[in-house]
């Protein structure tokens, strides 16, 4: 009885505060999935801050927002960059745990240790830290707030030679159910997003320094119901809408940006795709 009483008066003002300007963190925002995110987010009125290891200044100051210089393998980095937020603009409504690197390419067997660790110190400590705080301040707001962690199709099925990227993008819609159903009670929701190859930086560097440029360029495409690599605004309309009342109830879920890549049989003959 006391949570419903709960969940009703956060919903209350919730819808309340729709009037105020609302905040966001986006980690590995410099460029990519993340940089159209944060611009996606400017454009839908939030103040931005961007979080990446790279300079951000130059994209904060385009979009009116903030850039703190954030490691997101160091829980310390991330819990000052949760602090930098709330300082700047007295809440953090949204955050978007983006931050991510693919690592070298070798079979589980051959798999360097310390890349292992590095992969998974950014991949998903990251989103576990961005988690741990984002969590802990939306907790002491009576408005909530909405998360977005980003996950991959390589969430979905197994890759070849990306062991631990693939292990990370697994229990990142692992944690996001955890989060969503321990919170969703105090007005907080926790989503995922599983994009699929998109025409980023990220990607680019992928194919190119792979073997076979062009193998891994039809492979992308290849198992996609729509035959084409999506772009990064697709990516950014669908965590907009993820974060947004829109989707109010919608949680603990891993929305697939995937071109209908995952609809196939992976590895499957022709006449089964
Ligand atoms: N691009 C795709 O097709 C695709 C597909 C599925 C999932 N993803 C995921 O989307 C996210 C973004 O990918 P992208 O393609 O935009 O990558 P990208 O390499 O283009 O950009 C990644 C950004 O993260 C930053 N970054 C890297 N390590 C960091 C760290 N330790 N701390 C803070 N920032 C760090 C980089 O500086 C960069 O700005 C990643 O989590 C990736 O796994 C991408």
């Amino acid at each position: 009885m006391v949570q419903s009483t709960r969940r009703i008066a956060a919903t209350r003002s919730f819808a309340s505060s729709a009037y105020r300007q609302k905040s966001a963190l986006v980690t590995g925002a410099v460029q990519g999935l993340g940089e159209a995110i944060a611009r996606r987010l400017a454009d839908d009125g939030y103040k931005v801050v961007i979080a990446d290891v790279q300079d951000g200044q130059p994209l904060a100051d385009e979009i009116k927002g903030e850039f703190v210089k954030t490691d997101v393998a160091d829980p310390k980095q991330v819990q000052a960059a949760v602090a930098h937020v709330v300082a700047a603009y007295g809440s953090l409504d949204a955050l978007v745990n983006n931050a991510g690197v693919v690592g070298s390419e070798a079979l589980l067997g051959d798999y360097d240790i310390e890349e292992w660790r590095r992969i998974i110190d950014i991949n998903l400590n990251g989103v576990f830290y961005g988690l741990k705080y984002g969590l802990k301040q939306m907790l002491r707001q009576e408005t909530g707030g909405s998360i977005v962690n980003m996950s991959s199709t390589a969430g979905f099925r197994g890759l070849i030679n990306l062991g631990p990227y693939t292990a990370a993008k697994f229990a990142i819609r692992g944690i996001t159910r955890a989060a969503a159903v321990e919170y969703g009670n105090n007005n907080i929701r926790v989503n995922a997003i599983a994009p699929t190859g998109c025409e980023t930086p990220m990607v680019k560097n992928f194919i190119e320094q792979s073997p076979d440029p062009a193998l891994s360029h039809s492979s992308l495409t290849g198992y996609h119901a729509i035959p084409a690599l999506p772009q990064a605004r697709d990516v950014a309309d669908a965590c907009s809408f993820l974060l947004s009342d829109q989707a109010r109830y919608i949680t603990g879920h891993t929305l697939p940006v995937d071109a209908g890549a995952l609809c196939r049989i992976a590895n499957a003959p022709e006449r089964f795709n």
